[in-house]
């Protein structure tokens, strides 16, 4: 998978993408991150990319012409699944979302900064417009790191047996359930006994248990 993420700060992106699993999927060749910086894409000297917004207003807004050269030249090289625009009046991500989009080839991800973009940008290129929840950032790059954090790790042979995606919360509609490591004592409190029973099957069974208590107590919303 190939993600290209546009933005006027590169930096805050360049370190986010340098560890940890992020860093490993990029080594191992199964993603391919991009991080294109807005200015290089204006014809302005001054390398601006945003404007007043016309009838007046506070907030400056995105202009349409770098956004336009970028995603045109990103287009002439290949064809993408989604143009993604980060806006806390999208979609509200979930895993649905992020398991749907991690089965493209190329994405697209647009950063918001000031009072977004020009809304002739998102009715030309944009194909879908993600949230990451119901609160307000101070642009789309944590977003946008957010997102590609969640599709990356979902790539097959990103993570190992022991990180597998697949025992996620969410991943089957239910919270994970509690989980425990050595010391099996700590100032008096136990480990649940089941747990070092080595009874495979009762283990599975108690951890299907927990998972839907918990599930049950903290969000209902999930098991409707
Ligand atoms: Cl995608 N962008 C911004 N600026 N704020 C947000 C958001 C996105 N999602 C939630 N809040």
């Amino acid at each position: 998978m190939r993600i290209d993420i546009i933005t006027c700060l590169p930096k805050l992106l360049d370190s986010f993408f340098a560890h940890s699993i992020l860093q490993r999927a990029q080594q191992g060749g199964y993603v391919t991150v991009a991080v294109h910086d807005l200015r290089d894409y204006t014809l302005d000297k001054h390398r601006r990319v945003d404007d007043y917004a016309f009838g007046g207003g506070a907030g400056m807004v995105m202009q349409i012409e770098p956004i336009a050269r970028c995603i045109r030249s990103l287009q002439a090289e290949r064809s993408y699944d989604e143009i993604i625009y980060m806006t806390p009046d999208g979609e509200r991500l979930n895993q649905k979302t992020a398991n749907t989009l991690s089965l493209g080839q190329n994405l697209i991800i647009l950063c918001g900064h000031y009072k977004g973009v020009d809304e002739r940008a998102r009715e030309l290129f944009i194909t879908k417009e993600i949230s990451i929840g119901d609160y307000v950032l101070s642009g789309g790059e944590l977003a946008a790191c957010v997102l590609s954090d969640a599709i990356i790790r979902l790539l097959p042979g990103v993570l190992n047996d022991e990180t597998s995606a697949l025992t996620d919360s969410f991943q089957d509609n239910l919270l994970a359930p509690p989980v425990y490591t050595r010391p099996a004592e700590f100032e008096g409190h136990q480990v649940p006994a089941i747990l070092l029973s080595g009874h495979e099957a009762k283990i599975d069974e108690w951890r299907y248990e927990q998972a839907l208590a918990r599930t049950q107590a903290r969000r209902p919303d999930l098991l409707e």
